[in-house]
């Protein structure tokens, strides 16, 4: 899909950019976020395919210095942003190393490496999902930023997308589609996590899927995660 997509700021040093996706025949759409970081320099969460046009926003705000990969499907055009920002360094999940030979890793996530960004950003993994995924805090902002812990308010245009939003109980509001469930595998794991993730303080919630919740994500993710088992006291 092509398209020029433009950069919509949040917050203090927060961007993100969306555009349409298709996966599985579901019109999904995807998002990227830009934080830029206080020495200048930007770290690209999930990017999406880079005009000429969005590359010459993203250029303006400072250096591209991080490009990461933060879970097992959000890599797609992690190679173009790669050869886009040559001199940034590369971050991915860590099954992304077999996944994606072709693309030159400077680290993985949540693996032996420290993250060079961990003054601003936090990291967590989150257990026990396919996914794959790594979970952030921009503290500054109080950002959560994920890309597939959730979705949120997912609109479709197409028949086959509304009634895969409907089947999946997210009309409307933030939690989780079918396939998004299915990456949950072990539930006690997730279960430790998103305790460990509800001590974050955070507000508002970037996902990939759906509209930026602005506020009240502690809740909205406390909430949406009911159907994992409570943790053992
Ligand atoms: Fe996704």
């Amino acid at each position: 899909m092509t398209g020029t997509y433009t950069l919509r700021e949040l917050d203090t040093d927060l961007w993100v950019a969306d555009a349409p996706h298709k996966m599985l025949g579901l019109h999904i759409g995807t998002r990227m976020t830009v934080v830029r970081l206080a020495n200048n320099e930007l770290w690209i969460h999930s990017p999406i395919r880079i005009s000429g046009t969005l590359k010459g926003s993203i250029d303006a705000l400072g250096l591209v210095q991080y490009i990461v990969a933060p879970n097992a499907f959000h890599h797609l055009f992690l190679a173009d942003a790669a050869a886009t920002w040559p001199t940034a360094q590369v971050w991915g999940a860590k099954g992304l190393r077999k996944k994606r030979k072709d693309v030159r890793f400077d680290g993985f996530l949540c693996a032996d490496d420290e993250s060079p960004w961990a003054d601003e950003i936090d990291d967590m993994y989150l257990a026990g999902a396919i996914l794959d995924e790594t979970l952030f805090l921009h503290r500054k902002t109080r950002t959560l930023i994920s890309s597939d812990l959730a979705v949120n308010q997912m609109k479709a245009d197409d028949w086959l997308t509304r009634l895969y939003v409907k089947a999946s109980g997210v009309q409307g509001t933030f939690g989780h589609t079918l396939l998004i469930r299915m990456c949950f595998r072990d539930k006690v794991k997730s279960r430790a996590s998103v305790d460990r993730l509800l001590e974050w303080d955070f507000d508002r919630v970037i996902l990939a899927h759906g509209e930026v919740l602005d506020t009240g994500g502690r809740e909205a993710v406390a909430n949406s995660f009911k159907w994992l088992p409570a943790s053992k006291q």
